[in-house]
């Protein structure tokens, strides 16, 4: 008993030797919260898990203008600038298919919203080739045409603003700003932006009814002998609405591949494809439908390309429009949790 009591003694000793004079700041987990028919493997690094401070941290940095590292007014650009709420995190708007930049200076693709991009496993971008995205948000910031940032001057001038090394404290354990805690609080950010609560999902989930016209849209979507779209843009088990593989949609005689994007919030995200060439979903349902083209990448889903496409009559057009405007989340698009903190 009293070999014990000396283990114990020297154990708690020794506890209290090793702990730190100076209390070491933990930030507050933050669970995501995950609907049911959702894939439960979300993808969070192992180095930058969600914390309530994070998000926070980067809430603010993905609005604040000053992130290009200016302050200029004519110069001053933020995720925000194209990355907009109420469009689903999409421009809402294009340029001959492109988006204006740094000085009106035109991207190279169309854009693309940030829905559910924590459930992605395949790579981000229209070129799939992107693994994270942190690694999206170092290249956002000093590509020349989208923040055309230099990561110092950035780092600097986040720093000289009062509010900001305090919050970086409370996430990161030190006031210290740099460019690789920069990035992780704003992918925190773009990690919580889940879209599960359409009028879909409230069907899905009994919470709501579709109208008939939405069903047989529903149905069209997900049979081959209908619009044949579950292949490549789920519905049926996949509740992401994208299977996010490359994929060549027969747009164009000499197409190429691109990720397949999700359809979720479809009806906020207009003009379509990547390089916005369709302005309505009418427009997108008329290719997929009529003029689906051969070249030799496209894809051997394209079932029905020796037609020219799936040949839907005016009325399953409608229907098929119908469905993919209840995937709209409003919700989405109006939580304010979401929106600008500034
Ligand atoms: C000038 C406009 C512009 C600004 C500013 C901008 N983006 Fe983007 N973003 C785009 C475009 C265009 C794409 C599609 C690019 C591509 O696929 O080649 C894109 C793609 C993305 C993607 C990939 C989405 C997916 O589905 O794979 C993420 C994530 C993203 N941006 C986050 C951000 C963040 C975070 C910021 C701020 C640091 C930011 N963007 C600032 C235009 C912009
Ligand atoms: C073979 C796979 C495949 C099939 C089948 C398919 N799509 Fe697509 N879809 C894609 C790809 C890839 C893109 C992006 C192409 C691009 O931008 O060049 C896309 C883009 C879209 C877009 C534009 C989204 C945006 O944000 O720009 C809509 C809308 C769409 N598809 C709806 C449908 C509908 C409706 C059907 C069924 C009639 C369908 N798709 C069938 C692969 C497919």
């Amino acid at each position: 008993m009293k070999r014990i009591l000396i283990l114990l003694f020297s154990v708690l000793l020794l506890a209290s030797c090793n702990t730190k004079p100076e209390e070491v700041h933990e930030p507050t987990p933050y669970v995501l919260f995950n609907p049911a028919f959702f894939p439960s493997l979300q993808n969070i690094p192992s180095d930058n898990p969600l914390t309530e401070e994070g998000i926070l941290l980067g809430r603010y940095l993905f609005y604040d203008g000053r992130l290009s590292g200016r302050t200029e007014a004519d110069s001053m650009m933020s995720c925000h600038s194209c990355h907009k709420q109420e469009y689903a995190f999409e421009a809402g708007y294009n340029v001959n298919g492109r988006v204006p930049g740094i000085r009106g200076k035109l991207t190279h693709r169309s854009m693309l919203p940030l829905i559910n991009l924590v459930y992605t496993h395949e790579g981000y971008t229209w070129n799939g080739n992107v693994k994270s995205i942190e690694e999206i948000v170092r290249a956002t910031l000093t590509d020349s045409i989208e923040m055309a940032g230099n990561l110092d001057e950035i780092v600097k001038t986040i720093s000289s603003i009062p509010t900001y090394p305090p919050m970086f404290k409370n996430v990161f354990g030190s006031e210290q700003v740099t460019a690789d805690r920069i990035c992780k609080a704003i992918a925190q950010f773009v990690r919580i932006l889940v879209s599960s609560n359409s009028r879909f999902d409230r069907y899905v989930t009994g919470r709501g009814t579709l109208t008939d016209k939405e069903m047989q849209g529903y149905i069209l979507f997900t049979t081959e002998e209908g619009a044949d779209c579950f292949h490549c843009h789920g519905g049926q088990g996949n509740m992401l609405f994208s299977t996010y593989l490359m994929a060549n949609n027969g747009l164009d005689a000499d197409g190429v591949p691109y990720r397949i994007p999700t359809l979720r919030n479809v009806g906020f995200t207009a003009p379509y494809m990547h390089d916005g060439r369709f302005q309505t979903l009418d427009e997108v349902i008329d290719h997929y439908s009529e003029h689906v083209v051969f070249s030799p990448t496209i894809s051997p889903l394209m079932h029905h390309l020796s037609d020219g496409g799936v040949q839907l009559t005016p009325y399953q057009k409608e229907c098929l429009k119908e469905f993919l405007l209840s995937l709209n989340d409003t919700s989405f698009v109006t939580n304010s949790e979401l929106g600008s903190p500034l």
